[in-house]
């Protein structure tokens, strides 16, 4: 039977560009005559019976805005058998045919289940800062959060400079280093601490003490929150070389603002072969971008472990310090 009617939310950790993933498939979807509907909260709403009818108008001026217009939650009821009982209960009484979830890996878990266990037809669109989905080269919101996070970095390069100081710089990234690596190579960060690789303490304290013998004082530690707490290092670092340290948080400053141009693409690309993969009855499926060109994995493949590689990088971070 063919689609009458889907679904999309957002879930989990918010995303720049997650805006303009649901722009293109509500456009996508109604150039197409399919009725699409907004469900708020991501699975909360789903739960709760949060929904909206969404036009071609619902979505004007939204592709610029970082956020979601949807809204989005980490909801543990879904995470029962019950909480997606009633997701289920919604999606009939509202005669939903199939839905479009942007979201990272808890995400794409939820949506297993409802294929698997309850039969809704879902596919994935990926929308999260950490990137470590596995099918996709880059997930919405990454590259915005890079760049919030480099912009930050660029400013406290002048301080540090200046006062001759050293400075430690938590980015997000609970189990991935992704953002962490690509601001230390773009901001020439002098050291980078990821949950992804082993570090040495006694080295880099040993590198800073001669460095600053042989007249280099000011220092950019960049370290992702998942490998350890600014503040452990910065202390650490104080404890084996005597010298002071600034320690800056960056936090969920990383998570909003404009997106990028890069992501405003991706979610404008994915949001629209999300509905062409759901009206040609696909379901369980991931969208994403490999080499510029559209990709598609199963949903298990998209939350398998991503392999960051790190050891190129990190050491053409060391040779250029
Ligand atoms: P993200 O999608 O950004 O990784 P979360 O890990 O918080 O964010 O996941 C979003 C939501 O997905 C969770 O709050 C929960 O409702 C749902 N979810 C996560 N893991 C599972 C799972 N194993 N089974 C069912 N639902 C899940
Ligand atoms: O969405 C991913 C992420 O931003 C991680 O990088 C970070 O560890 C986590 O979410 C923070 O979650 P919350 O906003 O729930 O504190």
């Amino acid at each position: 039977m063919a689609m009458k009617r889907i679904g999309v939310l957002t879930s989990g950790g918010d995303g720049p560009g997650m805006n303009a993933a649901i722009r293109s498939v509500v456009r996508y979807a109604t150039s197409n005559k399919l009725e699409v509907m907004g469900i708020f909260r991501g699975y909360f709403g789903l739960i709760n019976d949060e929904l909206k009818l969404l036009n071609h108008r619902s979505v004007s001026n939204i592709i610029n805005r970082g956020g979601t217009i949807l809204k989005t939650s980490r909801c543990p009821e879904f995470l029962t058998v019950e909480g997606q009982k009633q997701a289920v209960e919604t999606i009939r009484k509202n005669q939903i045919d199939g839905l479009a979830l942007i979201g990272g890996d808890g995400t794409y878990r939820g949506a297993i289940e409802l294929v698997k266990k309850w039969g809704v037809a879902c596919i994935g669109i990926p929308g999260t800062i950490d990137n470590d989905l596995n099918g996709t080269d880059s997930t919405i919101g990454s590259d915005t959060a890079v760049n919030t996070a480099l912009e930050a970095i660029d400013k406290i390069r002048d301080t540090a400079t200046s006062m001759e100081r050293i400075f430690v710089v938590e980015v997000m990234g609970r189990e991935s280093g992704y953002i962490a690596l690509q601001v230390a190579l773009a901001g020439g960060a002098e050291e980078v601490v990821l949950p992804e690789r082993k570090f040495d303490m006694p080295t880099m304290c040993h590198e800073i003490v001669d460095g600053n013998i042989r007249g280099k004082v000011s220092w950019i530690i960049i370290v992702a929150e998942g490998a350890a707490k600014g503040e452990d290092i910065a202390r650490q670092i104080t404890e084996m070389t005597d010298l002071e340290t600034r320690v800056v948080v960056l936090g969920h400053v990383q998570r909003g603002g404009n997106p990028t141009a890069r992501d405003r693409t991706l979610g404008t690309r994915l949001g629209a072969e999300a509905v062409r993969l759901l009206m040609a009855g696909e379901t369980g499926k991931a969208v994403g971008v490999i080499s510029d060109d559209i990709n598609i994995v199963d949903f298990e493949f998209a939350v398998s472990k991503k392999k960051l590689e790190t050891e190129a990088a990190y050491r053409l971070l060391k040779i250029l310090t």
